[in-house]
């Protein structure tokens, strides 16, 4: 790989974004009335334009509202506002963030009491509005220390932040305000997810040559991003991996990546995979060749199917010395017509599919082997190919929910794709090792050792990733394809 690439672990949807997300997809799958949402749901186009092909679109200012869903922003709106949609006949769904209804929550408070709310944050944003709805007439918004300097004197004033507020911003704010009131109740309401993402920018920006920062051109957070970024190296904003271009990485080396909280983890994989394709680019015509082959080599699901009836055939040659081309046949066939199937991850029919292709093997090895060798062969089998049925769906977190898939990791990123992880970890080293015991063939079980072995540097990469991209998926064909072919070899040779 031409660049060093470093993905933001804390780069994608925010707790509070998913949440939103979700109550709309679910709102979207359950009910047949119209769905609208209160200006864009979030601020970024592709999954904008992904509900739009599940009909769901911002509501029109003069549309009528009534037996209609209206789902409510994660930035939350003005009371008055939700009050109004109701007495419409909406059928409200209020999506606002908890972390933002805990702001709204504190300017409410305040405003009761006639205490004057200041707002550090960006005028016109969505969540600065629905809290100064909050505030009635006590409100006013500050963006930055300048502007707080010109605040006038006062005897007691509630200081909150806009929850994707830079923190040194706010603090430098804070300072001044204090010299301006005697009280001054401030509350910190920077979101967690927000300050670790800043952390993790800052970071990562300081030990790369540019940092890619992907969001919509509207997102606030995604800007400060890229203005923190681009204080440690050099920062680019993008909303799509179309908007990179190879000059981007003129002299560059080491490449990170973060998202906004609005940003699809899709979005960012295809990122990642256009600077992989640039880099190789970089090597020549050669390089770029062999890399687009690689990427074929992953994405034909032939090739996957053959190197499973490949990894079976040699071991039932291994077990039982025994040549099995058709029962190694019927295994690629049975695995490449189960992906062009188009079937996507359902746990259920991925066992029993699992299962039956491990029976298959288990009918030949019978009649020459022992049964609990006939056993491990079928785990060893139906566990390798369930893991890549695992890993494969891991690329499709997120995007699934969308497009109506629910997949096991769309449902949490981080916690489930950990999970997904160490089953697939579990269950191949239980086989290998399983294999290892059984059998008299050292050269057998050196070679068993190979996909094991690039399983855990596998989990590796999503333990600091969260998630796994196309490249990853070479980790574990490639190793089949070794561990068969290598075997054959061994057995044929010596
Ligand atoms: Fe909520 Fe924080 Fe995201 S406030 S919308 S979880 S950035």
């Amino acid at each position: 790989m031409a660049f060093k690439i470093k993905v933001a672990s804390s780069a994608g949807f925010c707790f509070g974004v998913r949440k939103a997300l979700d109550r709309l997809i679910d709102i979207r799958n359950n009910s047949t009335l119209p769905v609208r949402t209160l200006g864009p749901l979030i601020h970024n186009e592709q999954v904008l334009e992904a509900l739009k092909h599940r009909a769901v679109r911002e509501l029109d200012e003069s549309e009528d509202v009534t037996g209609k869903h209206v789902v409510l922003r994660a930035h939350g709106v003005t009371p008055d506002t939700r009050r109004l949609l109701r007495e419409q006949g909406a059928l409200v769904c209020d999506a606002t963030c908890p972390k933002v209804g805990q702001v709204q929550a504190i300017v409410k408070k305040y405003s009761q009491r006639k205490c004057p709310v200041i707002i550090i944050g960006d005028r016109g944003h969505a969540e600065v509005d629905g809290l100064l709805g909050y505030c009635q007439t006590s409100g006013l918004v500050v963006t930055g220390p300048e502007e707080a300097a010109l605040l006038e004197q006062g005897a007691e004033a509630c200081v909150v932040a806009q929850t994707t507020q830079d923190p040194v911003i706010f603090d430098q704010t804070v300072k001044i305000i204090r010299t301006k009131f005697k009280v001054c109740h401030v509350h910190n309401t920077i979101c967690d997810a927000t300050t670790e993402r800043q952390t993790e920018t800052m970071a990562l920006a300081m030990e790369s040559d540019v940092m890619i920062v992907v969001g919509g051109k509207n997102s606030a957070n995604t800007k400060r991003l890229a203005d923190i970024a681009g204080k440690n190296c050099k920062a680019v904003m993008i909303q799509s991996a179309q908007d990179l271009s190879p000059n981007d990485f003129e002299g560059v080396k080491r490449v990170a990546i973060t998202a906004g909280a609005s940003t699809p983890a899709w979005v960012i994989r295809e990122v990642v995979e256009r600077i992989r394709v640039i880099g190789w680019q970089q090597y020549g015509k050669t390089a770029s060749l062999v890399y687009q082959m690689m990427r074929l080599f992953n994405t034909f699901s032939l090739i996957w199917a053959t190197g499973l009836g490949l990894l079976c055939y040699s071991l039932l040659l291994a077990l039982t010395g025994v040549s099995a081309w058709p029962t190694a046949t019927a295994v690629a066939f049975l695995v490449w017509i189960w992906r062009i199937s188009g079937q996507r991850f359902n746990p259920g029919l991925d066992i029993g599919v699992s299962a039956l292709l491990a029976m298959l093997p288990a009918i030949h090895v019978y009649k020459h082997t022992t049964a609990l060798h006939t056993a491990l062969a079928a785990v060893f089998l139906g566990v390798v190919f369930f893991n890549r049925l695992l890993l494969f769906d891991c690329l499709n977190v997120q995007a699934d929910k969308i497009s109506g898939h629910i997949t096991l990791p769309s449902l949490n990123k981080k916690i489930l794709t950990k999970l997904v992880v160490i089953v697939c970890i579990g269950l191949t080293l239980l086989a290998v090792l399983g294999l290892i015991w059984l059998t008299t063939d050292p050269v057998i079980a050196f070679l068993l050792i190979i996909p094991a072995g690039f399983t855990l540097f596998l989990s590796r990469r999503m333990k600091t990733q969260g998630w796994c991209d196309l490249y990853d998926l070479l980790y574990l064909d490639g190793p089949v394809w070794m561990t068969a072919l290598l075997t054959m070899l061994f057995r044929i040779g010596f």
